[in-house]
Formats: structure tokens, sequence, C-alpha cells
């Protein structure tokens, strides 16, 4: 039998970090993560939505703390782990969760969007590699899972910085699972099409503003972009992110797998 519940390592469980905790997938990754008995750290810039999250685990009678920490700063990262360290161990599962998307047309687009887009998608999961994967190392056992989403194997127009960055993710990814390949450590990339959470109805409000069509038309239109039409849940990303940190999946790196109802075939 496959059991994706916590892995226990030197008698303890595993201790996971999900970046962005407080929004809508991020929520969905702790909220499964806690359900399954890993240790859990949040994190992410806001207090108020990092504090909402924990508390709702904690009603549900998880393990979990969170910690204020803007992963486009190197050293917010670096005393996170710190912290973390000081305070938990070693984080075994890294989830790089945090991201931003904001759609402009390539020429209207300020430089200022390109720049914060790559800093926040691309070079937040690289502070966070690069900050967390030495404990791992060390121990021999980690999982890094990145989350990118379709825009890492596809283009789509009006999001050449988000696309830029997934492509990036992909990137990252792919080159250090090779690194990692005979350390114990796996580094995946989760690729979602249009998610049911408020980053897609947020997206659908402003294209709405934009074409004066209806905030519902373009949900559907979202929808019907993947086959099976339909938006993907928040929870069934986070069931894909338990299976990749379980141990018998310790033979999975450096894939990009792609959870979208069917929109992406490669
Ligand atoms: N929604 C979709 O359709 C979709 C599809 C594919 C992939 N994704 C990806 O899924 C991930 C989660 O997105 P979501 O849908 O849950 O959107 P969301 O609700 O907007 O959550 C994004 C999270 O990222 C955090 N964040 C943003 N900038 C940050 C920074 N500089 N430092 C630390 N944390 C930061 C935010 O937390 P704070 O505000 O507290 O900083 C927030 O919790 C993103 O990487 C996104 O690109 C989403």
């Amino acid at each position: 039998m496959i059991c994706y519940g916590a892995e226990v390592a030197n008698g303890e469980k595993h201790l996971v970090l999900v970046t962005g905790g407080g929004g809508g997938l991020g929520r969905a990754l702790a909220g499964a993560f806690a359900g399954a008995g890993y240790g859990l750290v949040i994190s992410g810039r806001n207090q108020k939505t990092l504090q909402t999250t924990a508390e709702e685990i904690s009603r549900q009678g998880g393990e979990i703390r969170y910690f204020l920490c803007d992963v486009t700063r190197k050293n917010e990262v670096e005393s996170l782990a710190r912290e973390i360290g000081r305070e938990l161990g070693t984080v075994q599962v890294l989830i790089n969760n945090a991201g931003i998307a904001r759609a402009a047309g390539f020429l209207e687009m300020p430089d200022s969007l390109w720049e914060e887009i790559l800093k926040t998608n691309l070079t937040g999961a690289y502070n966070c590699c690069k900050v967390f994967l030495a404990g791992m190392m060390q121990s021999g056992w980690g999982r890094i899972i990145n989350i990118a989403s379709t825009t890492a194997k596809v283009g789509y127009p009006y999001v050449t910085a988000y696309t830029a960055s997934k492509h990036g993710v992909l990137g990252l990814t792919r080159s250090l699972a090779l690194e990692t390949a005979r350390r114990g450590v796996t580094v995946n990339a989760i690729c979602p099409g249009y998610l049911n959470d408020e980053m897609t109805r947020d997206n659908a409000r402003r294209m709405a503003e934009r074409t004066g069509k209806k905030v519902e038309d373009i949900l559907a239109l979202f929808a019907a972009s993947a086959p099976q039409n339909r938006l993907i849940e928040p929870e069934e990303v986070a069931s894909l992110a338990l299976l990749l940190a379980g141990e018998k999946s310790a033979g999975i790196t450096g894939q990009g797998i792609n959870i979208d109802g069917g929109a992406v075939m490669v």
C-alpha cells in the first residue's frame, strides 16, 4: 500500500514549508499537509491571512506555525531559515508556492511589472531553494515542489512576464533535479491550469473591466479552455503535492506535472 502520510525521519515528522501559505492554493496545501500529519510552517507577507489560515488549521487539530517573509528578499528568507532551524528543525519539504500574476499587453506593460513578477515568481523560488536545499542535502532527504503553471510549458498572450517567470521555474526545477539526483532530494514542478480560487477570480474581474464582458462569462471561458470544461480545485493540486512529497515518489524528479483538465499535453 502506498501511504501519502507524513514520512518519519529519525522518529520525527518531516517539516514542510509552504511559501505564500495564506493564499488560495497555499491554504489548500497547508490543510492537506497538516491533515496528513506533517509538521507545517507557512510564510508570506500578510500577517492577517497567515494568521487566519493558521487558526483554521489549528482548529482542525493540525500543527502549524507561521512566519512573515518576503521571498524576494534573500535576507528575509535566510532569517526565516534561521528561526525555523532554531525552533522547529530542518525543512525537509519546501513548497515554493508564493507567486503573483498580472496581465498586460507587452508594449503597455511597465518595466516595473516585468521586474516584480520575475523577482517574485522566479527569484523568490530561487532564494528559497538556495537557502533550504543545504539542510536537505546534509540529511540526505528532501523534496522541493515548485508551483509553476501551464504557462511554464506553453505561451499565452498578455502574460509575457508571468509566462517567462514560470518557464524559468521549470528550468530551475529541471537543472536542480540533476544536481541533486544522487543526494536523496527530488525537485519537481506542478503546473496547474486555471484554479477555482481568488487569483483566478481577480484576473477575471480585471479582464471584465477591460473588455466589458461579464465576470461569469470570462470564468466560463477559462473553464472551457480545458477539455474537461472546468476549473481545477486547489485541493486537487494539494493532493498531487502530497504524492510528490511521499517516500514512494523518490523516483520522480525533474518533472513538470500538469494538472489542468487536459488543457496542455506537453
Ligand atoms: N490561481 C491560478 O489559476 C493559478 C494557476 C496556476 C498556477 N498558480 C500559481 O499558484 C501559486 C499560488 O497562487 P494562488 O492562486 O493561491 O494566488 P494567491 O491567492 O494570490 O496567493 C499567492 C500567495 O503568494 C504570496 N506572495 C506573493 N508575493 C509574495 C512575496 N513577495 N513574498 C512572499 N509571499 C508572496 C501571497 O502572500 P502574501 O500576500 O502574504 O505575501 C499569497 O499568499 C502561485 O505561484 C501561482 O502563480 C495559480
